[in-house]
């Protein structure tokens, strides 16, 4: 047993004192470079204001041969590049792995006046998230940090999604959960190959038509990941952090990208990785919401007055609940735009 007073004391002595509302910073694209790649590196700066998250990824995608010079060149970014108002995450190596330790050591004690959140892959269960709590504590006091570094989850195992209120609740540090589709599809010995999105055979199809029965009959694909991201964002919301989906393999196919990523905008997640330069304008327009939508939320918000009751507006009832619907739209919107002028001018409000 713990008392609830105590979920907000520092693990450590010397330790930040956790955060009790996770901050809402634009983070509508997590872009992953790798930092063992000193080309890729050293674009790093041009990508500053351009997207709202950089992730320095540490663990699947770097050679076993680079894994020290995918962290060097973590501290490297962290301790050389002015990240302004872009926030630089990590991806470190599982807490099974050779390298997690010296990953989250170089990432608190080197870099971590930079590293916003810290994403752990391959999260199973309450355990792993309370390990990580304690241990980056410890770092963050040795390194003297005053604010304290977040923690994202990757959902990428079953356990991890049989236990996933219990991940999402196991810390205050806890910032928000991606869906792993790759890895998530191995452990669970699905049978698709393909690194997020649908799959052709996923699918229903309609009754034979009694009068010629040997028709064609229509088809229509279904989407793997539903049950998951939906399982997801109710987790997340229960606990106040945030969802988002993962990667999306096919980097040519931008257009059934974009239906993946607004599928899990429209079922509530705030971003989704990219892993191009491609997909950062697609997460960008995906998850921002467009100026027809914000526009149509602040009507019905006027027109409903002090909010309650039930009015009719073209046609349709809006009431208590649908001015809520709306005031979620509005407040992203405002969200965004207060970092975004692009976006304030969109959306007719001052950046
Ligand atoms: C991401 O890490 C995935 O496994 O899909
Ligand atoms: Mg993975």
């Amino acid at each position: 047993m713990r008392s609830p007073k105590d979920f907000f004391r520092p693990l450590a002595v010397g330790a930040p004192e956790p955060v009790r509302e996770i901050p809402f910073r634009p983070s509508r694209m997590l872009h992953f470079f790798p930092p063992n790649n000193e080309k890729m590196r050293s674009k790093v700066p041009s990508l500053v204001g351009k997207v709202d998250v950089l992730v320095a990824n540490l663990e699947d995608g770097v050679p076993m041969a680079e894994k020290d010079a995918a962290r060097a060149g973590l501290v490297d970014v962290a301790q050389n590049v002015d990240f302004g108002s872009t926030q630089l995450w990590t991806r470190v190596n599982s807490l099974d792995s050779p390298w997690c330790l010296a990953d989250i050591r170089a990432a608190v004690i080197e870099a971590g006046h930079a590293v916003d959140v810290i994403i752990l892959p391959k999260v199973e269960g309450a355990e792993d998230i309370h390990y990580a709590d304690r241990l980056i504590a410890q770092l963050e006091a040795e390194a003297g940090l005053t604010r304290p570094i977040l923690l994202h989850a990757i959902l990428e195992t079953a356990r991890g999604v049989a236990n996933v209120e219990e991940i999402c609740l196991a810390s205050p540090r806890m910032q928000g959960l991606s869906l792993g589709p790759a890895d998530l599809a191995a452990n669970r010995r699905m049978k698709t190959t393909r690194v997020g999105g649908g799959h052709p055979d996923y699918l229903v199809r309609s009754d034979p038509d009694p009068d010629n029965p040997d028709a064609d009959r229509a088809t229509f694909q279904q989407d793997l990941w539903h049950y998951t991201i939906a399982r997801m964002v109710d987790a997340c919301v229960m606990a106040g952090i945030l969802p988002y989906y993962g990667p999306f393999g096919d980097i040519r196919d931008t257009t059934a990208c974009a239906d993946q990523f607004r599928n899990a905008y429209l079922l509530g997640c705030v971003g989704a990785w990219s892993l191009h330069p491609d997909q950062i304008a697609v997460a960008k327009e995906v998850f921002s919401p467009s100026a027809e939508q914000v526009s149509h939320a602040r009507r019905v918000i006027d027109a409903m007055g002090d909010g309650t009751g039930a009015i009719m507006l073209d046609g349709k009832m809006e009431d208590d609940a649908s001015v809520k619907q709306c005031q979620v739209v509005v407040r992203l919107a405002e969200q965004l735009a207060a970092s975004d002028p692009e976006l304030a001018a969109l959306y007719e409000m001052g950046s």
